[in-house]
């Protein structure tokens, strides 16, 4: 994988490796010749999303530049996207400018290992496209569940897809497909993970969600990539109405992203912060949501910062986004 082509790694304050994408890698070109992918998940999304109900609050855990924002508008009153890429955030904050002036939409810098939210933050939430940057799998999960009081959205890379099963069969190495180890590929600098589905339904599981495979998608990824033009129009419509079919037939094993639905299992209330006298109005909701990502103490508001009463860092913000990512201890 070529520096250039890729995204990027960081390391994080609590020492794991964070690929930020933000040393010269286009996530916006990326998407520029996959209308497949488009296509896909945005039939998904738009399939999906409502069966989280309606959310006062809403999470795009790693949501990039807002991709996705189009399709949680309908769904949610409040959003909160997460991610540790300055470059994501700062593409964020120009494409979804006029929700974050009517503070609608709030972009948060930190790790998804390690948030300024509070327990049961957000009614609902997704996370997508991100969990095969992880190098703690389990972490993340534990972190984003924490946050979620009622039902999210995961999408699983998994190791043990068809298209994976046909290659082990030809290099004999079909036993890395069973267990629940993730198989890393890519290179030791970028590393991209794939899972076992049962491995992390077993996490979410142990943070209180019960787990339903919803969907199988991008059953057919990068077909249109490899086939010569001329073939790929002819073909779309039958491999479009394939994608359909599979979405639902090959739930837990046809394709490379299996999306799950978890719910909590005892629905939790949340137990919102108290607000400093001086917070300024616009930022109530939020406020009343977060902590500090370091002590879990409570936050005193700005149009500047976020300052934590109780261990003292400050949080500032910068170009449209609040960055917890600075001046946080080793773990
Ligand atoms: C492939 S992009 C997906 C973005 C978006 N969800 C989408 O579907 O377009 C992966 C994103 O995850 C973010 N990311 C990866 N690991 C992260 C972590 N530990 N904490 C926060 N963000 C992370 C990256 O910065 C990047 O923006």
């Amino acid at each position: 994988m070529k520096f250039m082509t890729s995204p990027s790694p960081a390391e994080s304050p609590g020492n794991s490796r964070i690929v930020d994408y933000d040393s010269g890698f286009d996530y916006c070109a990326f998407w520029g010749n996959r209308d497949y992918e488009q296509w896909v998940e945005a039939r998904i999304l738009r399939r999906l999303l409502p069966r989280l109900g309606h959310a006062d609050w809403f999470a795009d855990f790693g949501g990039g530049y807002g991709r996705n924002a189009i399709h949680y508008r309908s769904v949610a009153k409040n959003v909160v996207l997460v991610d540790y890429s300055v470059t994501q955030l700062t593409r964020a904050a120009q494409r979804l400018g006029t929700e974050i002036a009517a503070g609608r939409v709030h972009l948060i810098r930190a790790d998804l290992g390690r948030m300024p939210l509070i327990d049961s933050a957000v009614d609902s939430a997704m996370v997508i496209r991100v969990l095969h940057h992880m190098t703690d799998v389990d972490r993340c999960l534990t972190e984003m569940s924490r946050t979620v009081a009622r039902r999210w959205l995961v999408d699983v890379p998994i190791k043990h897809h068809v298209l994976a099963r046909l290659r082990s069969l030809r290099s004999g190495q079909s036993g890395q497909l069973r267990g629940p180890t993730p198989i890393i590929t890519g290179s030791t600098e970028y590393p991209f993970y794939t899972f076992q589905l049962g491995a992390v339904r077993q996490s979410l599981r142990r943070s209180g969600f019960r787990t339903h495979t919803a969907a199988s998608v991008n059953n057919f990824r990068r077909w249109d990539q490899v086939l010569p033009a001329s073939l790929v129009s002819g073909l779309r419509p039958a491999v479009y109405s394939m994608e359909l079919a599979t979405q639902r037939l090959g739930r837990g094993w046809w394709g490379p992203s299996q999306f799950l639905l978890a719910t909590r299992s005892r629905p939790r209330e949340v137990s919102l912060r108290s607000l400093a006298a001086e917070t300024p109005a616009h930022l109530s909701g939020l406020a009343e949501r977060t902590c500090c990502p370091s002590c879990h103490g409570n936050l005193s508001w700005s149009d500047a910062a976020a300052h934590c009463t109780k261990c003292g860092r400050s949080y500032p913000r910068r170009a449209g986004f609040w960055d917890f990512t600075m001046g946080l201890p080793e773990r």
